[in-house]
């Protein structure tokens, strides 16, 4: 019984072992990290569709989607974005359990929301992929136009201008965007996975 609630876990009938072996692979969180603009929807997304080709059944959460539902209610603040990365983890934490492969796409800024990701999902089911790229890059690439907002002081807290972001010192892995193209990242996880016996 949690003495904080008066609730009760109920265990599962079936096992997240069962839905693994119903799914034929296994399950796992692949948590990118990196700038705005860096590329973290893009290479998940692509990652995504390799995955489904394979038939491993697998969601990305994006932070831009998750912003506009679930998260609707946050905003940029430090302590929000703590928020918005624990409620992530622990949606992600189900989907393992689902026995589904997450894709997670989060500016992720703060090291020690990381740290408490991982242990919320749990270290083995847990993958930290930096995606590497500098501000300025990011800043000339401006997808949606938002470090030219944030310069003119339009965007309060932006990530990288005036809100920080702690770079991984412990990623299983680093994709350098400003030196690959989007498919040569893909294949360096895939291959990363496929080594470890993941996929
Ligand atoms: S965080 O830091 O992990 O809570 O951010 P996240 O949930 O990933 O949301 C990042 C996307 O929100 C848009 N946006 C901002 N980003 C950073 N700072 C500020 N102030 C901000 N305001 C809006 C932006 O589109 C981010 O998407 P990406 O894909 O990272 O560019």
């Amino acid at each position: 019984m949690s003495t904080q609630h008066n609730t009760v876990w109920h265990d599962s009938s079936i096992t997240k072992e069962d839905r693994r072996k119903q799914n034929h692979h296994s399950s796992f969180v692949l948590w990118f990290t990196g700038l705005s603009g860096s590329g973290k929807s893009t290479i998940a997304n692509a990652l995504a569709k390799e995955l489904y080709k394979r038939n491993i059944r697998n969601y990305v959460l994006d932070g831009d989607n998750i912003r506009n539902g679930l998260n609707k209610d946050l905003s940029f603040s430090d302590e929000d974005r703590t928020e918005n990365i624990r409620r992530i983890s622990e949606v992600s934490k189900l989907f393992v359990d689902n026995g589904t492969v997450v894709l997670t796409a989060f500016i992720s800024p703060f090291l020690q929301d990381r740290e408490k990701a991982k242990e919320i999902v749990s270290e083995e089911e847990f993958i930290e992929i930096f995606v590497s790229c500098p501000i300025e890059e990011c800043e000339k690439r401006d997808p949606k136009g938002l470090y030219s907002k944030a310069r003119k002081g339009e965007i309060p807290d932006f990530t990288g201008i005036d809100s920080p972001y702690e770079e991984p010192v412990s990623s299983a892995l680093t994709v350098k965007t400003n030196e690959k193209n989007v498919s040569e990242s893909v294949d360096a996880i895939l291959t990363y996975l496929q080594e470890k016996k993941l996929i």
